[in-house]
């Protein structure tokens, strides 16, 4: 454990963290081919995940931080008073310290995340916005059950899970995640998601291909991780971004698709591709707000609430067991 000052703490539980090598040889090796979307996020690709965020035409961080001002009394009503916050994976802090302008007298703000670099940055962030809350980041991964159950609170507590990140997840794991959310909650406690809502294929897709051409930069930046990590050299026409919506899986899905006929070889293992063959990198589920209510009543929460924006692109969901 190493402590920033009296009021802050990083708890590094040392999550396993993925082989890049391996995870992606094998994810070459599926048909189709396909990569974990944890690998977009080395730094280079947070960064420009950050600047993805305050693009025009990316309205999911906009929309939520909309929902977290204008709806804050009503979120803060919801989950009450003296209570522990625990937010799993919150990026630079930023949504997490405009909720605490809402929220009456919080115990504490625990910060939960995979990556030791962004909760430093979050931990700080959030600190010296609120120098007097004691706030506690966690280096651990929250989609494995045995680290849910090993989060303990000396009191009431609301986990909030924001950002639309539960996109990321296939149904059932969303699912599964949010029962391992519901069984480490007592009464009172209550759990907080943001979620992108289905919407227009127009405003969808191109919130996924910027005219600016950071989401393609985003994406392709894979590219440039692979070429590194295996010595290779990938020339940067090989692939291209591309991104659509899927409307039978109800998902963005963002693919590199190879521009001509190639074969790429990685550890000594070759990988050939067809010319418009992809590498499937990311999905993004959308929800509407029947199906997400749905799907938090199924593992059996209660008292669901959601806020939208204005504009009903995105909804933040709260319920308590
Ligand atoms: C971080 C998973 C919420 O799905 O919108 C943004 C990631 N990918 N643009 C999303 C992302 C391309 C983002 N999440």
């Amino acid at each position: 454990m190493d402590t920033m000052d009296n009021k802050t703490e990083i708890i590094d539980m040392k999550p396993k963290i993925s082989d890049f090598r391996t995870e992606i040889i094998m994810g070459l090796q599926n048909n189709p081919k396909n990569t974990h979307p944890k690998f977009l996020y080395d730094e280079k690709g947070s960064n420009l995940f950050d600047q993805i965020t305050g693009l025009e035409e990316y309205y999911p961080t906009r929309s939520e931080t909309e929902i977290l001002e204008k709806q804050g009394p009503g979120i803060a009503e919801y989950i009450g008073e003296n209570s522990f916050i625990i937010e799993l994976g919150g990026g630079n802090g930023t949504k997490g310290s405009i909720l605490l302008r809402s929220l009456k007298a919080p115990l504490g703000y625990i910060l939960v995340d995979i990556s030791k670099d962004a909760l430093e940055l979050a931990v700080r962030n959030i600190s010296s916005r609120y120098p007097e809350l004691e706030v506690k980041g966690i280096c651990a991964d929250y989609t494995d059950t045995e680290v849910m159950e090993n989060l303990k609170v000396p009191g009431r507590k609301s986990i909030v899970f924001l950002g639309s990140t539960i996109g990321n997840m296939e149904p059932p794991e969303a699912y599964r995640f949010v029962e391992s959310c519901r069984k480490i909650m007592s009464d009172g406690d209550t759990l907080t998601i943001g979620v992108d809502l289905k919407k227009d294929i127009t405003k969808l897709e191109r919130a996924y291909n910027d005219s600016m051409g950071i989401t393609a930069e985003f994406n392709e930046n894979l590219i440039e991780r692979i070429n590194q990590v295996f010595g290779c050299k990938i020339g940067k026409s090989a692939f291209r971004h591309k991104a659509f919506y899927n409307r039978e899986k109800g998902r963005i899905e963002m693919h590199l698709e190879s521009t001509t006929d190639q074969e790429i070889v990685l550890d000594g293992i070759r990988i050939g591709f067809r010319k418009g063959e992809t590498i499937h990198t990311e999905n993004s589920y959308k929800y509407s707000l029947e199906d997400f209510e749905s799907m938090l009543k199924e593992a059996r929460l209660r008292n669901i609430v959601h806020w939208t924006d204005s504009g009903e692109n995105f909804a933040l969901f709260s319920a308590t067991t």
